[in-house]
């Protein structure tokens, strides 16, 4: 697995997930400016890894600005962190991450100091995510069955975090354990993350997988070849309405009619839960064109009008049970949400 993204001391380094799966490219940036179009285009996804490049962001854009006063630097500093917290709206992480410089910024009379001190954060929300991820892993294998067909949607892994994921940690897990699970990957229209990219990450792991397209995952429960599904979150309110990627919602209706349980699997960096429902999650529509086309290939006629909201939310009352870096937690989600925070 090649570096998803590394901070080289004075420069932050990624993989383009753009050109995934044909062409590995990293790229490599000192300016926070080339780090908010890469989360903008998606060279860099996944809630988790928002949080942690706008981290890595921030260090840049207070490097470009040590040498400045300290009330200067409290100032621009601040519409900096402000731009990178505006790159992409719904996964909390990146907001979450932001408050953390931010409360870091706006304290600060040594603008050098400061500097160092976000370098430090955001290693260590780098390396904190990480060992998130590995006990999302070891709680979560427990939900898959011996044996079970497993479905996903969108990227979950360790393209998406710091270490090998939230959906696909429990996924690997299960598959370690020898469970003998077979995953179905929803491709996840219009920007293929499961098509380009769990399925980059499983035939790595070699863990027995077939792609499908995302209205086939109903047809295949109703065959039986379904017994659980899982997906990873953007940001869930306190009465477990949960954003993920467009798609998730459809995926949990069809897992409630066929009685398949729906589990999300995130880290407790991802509750909002000053937020009541998903009502006031923020929802990122992004352009026509990734509708209207496909990699570049326009598949819809000339003028064609299309919607193109990138995450759903899917209501608490849809999800079985959530898997955290602190346990498995179940209904009543406005009590367990709280209790696992405290
Ligand atoms: O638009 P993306 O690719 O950033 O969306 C990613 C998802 O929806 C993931 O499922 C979510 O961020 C969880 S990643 C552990």
């Amino acid at each position: 697995m090649p570096d998803v993204l590394r901070w080289t001391g004075d420069a932050l380094r990624f993989l383009d997930q753009t050109l995934l799966p044909g062409e590995t490219r990293m790229l490599e940036t000192r300016d926070y400016r080339a780090v908010i179009d890469a989360l903008k285009r998606l060279a860099i996804r996944g809630a988790p890894l928002i949080g942690i490049a706008g981290a890595y962001a921030a260090v840049l854009a207070a490097r470009a600005l040590r040498e400045c006063a300290p009330a200067a630097f409290r100032e621009q500093a601040s519409l900096a962190l402000a731009e990178i917290s505006a790159a992409r709206p719904t996964a909390v992480n990146l907001a979450w991450a932001m408050g953390q410089c931010q409360a870091l910024v706006s304290t600060t009379d040594d603008p050098a100091n400061c500097t160092l001190q976000l370098e430090n954060l955001a290693a260590a929300l780098h390396a904190d995510d990480a060992r998130r991820c590995e006990s999302i892993g070891q709680y979560g294998a427990i939900i898959i069955p011996e044996g079970a067909g497993v479905v996903t949607h969108c990227n979950a892994g360790a393209l998406a975090t710091g270490g090998e994921g939230t959906a696909i940690a429990v996924i690997l897990a299960a598959h370690r354990q020898g469970k003998g699970i077979h995953v179905f990957v929803d491709e996840t229209r219009p920007l293929l993350q499961g098509a380009r990219l769990t399925m980059w990450e499983l035939l790595r792991h070699e863990v027995p997988a077939t792609l499908i397209t995302d209205g086939m995952a109903a047809s295949l429960m109703r065959e039986g070849r379904i017994q659980v599904a899982i997906t990873g979150a953007d940001r869930i309110a306190a009465n477990g309405d949960t954003a993920n990627k467009i798609g998730t919602y459809a995926l949990a209706v069809a897992a409630k009619y066929h009685r398949v349980p729906f589990y999300i699997a995130a880290p407790l960096s991802t509750l909002d839960l000053a937020l009541p429902d998903g009502n006031a999650i923020p929802i990122e529509h992004r352009d026509e064109s990734e509708v209207t086309s496909l990699q570049g290939i326009r598949t819809a006629p000339e003028g064609a009008r299309a919607c193109n909201p990138a995450f759903d939310i899917t209501p608490g009352e849809l999800i079985t049970g959530i898997v955290t870096e602190r346990g498995i937690i179940a209904p009543p989600w406005d009590e367990t949400l709280a209790a696992i925070v405290s």
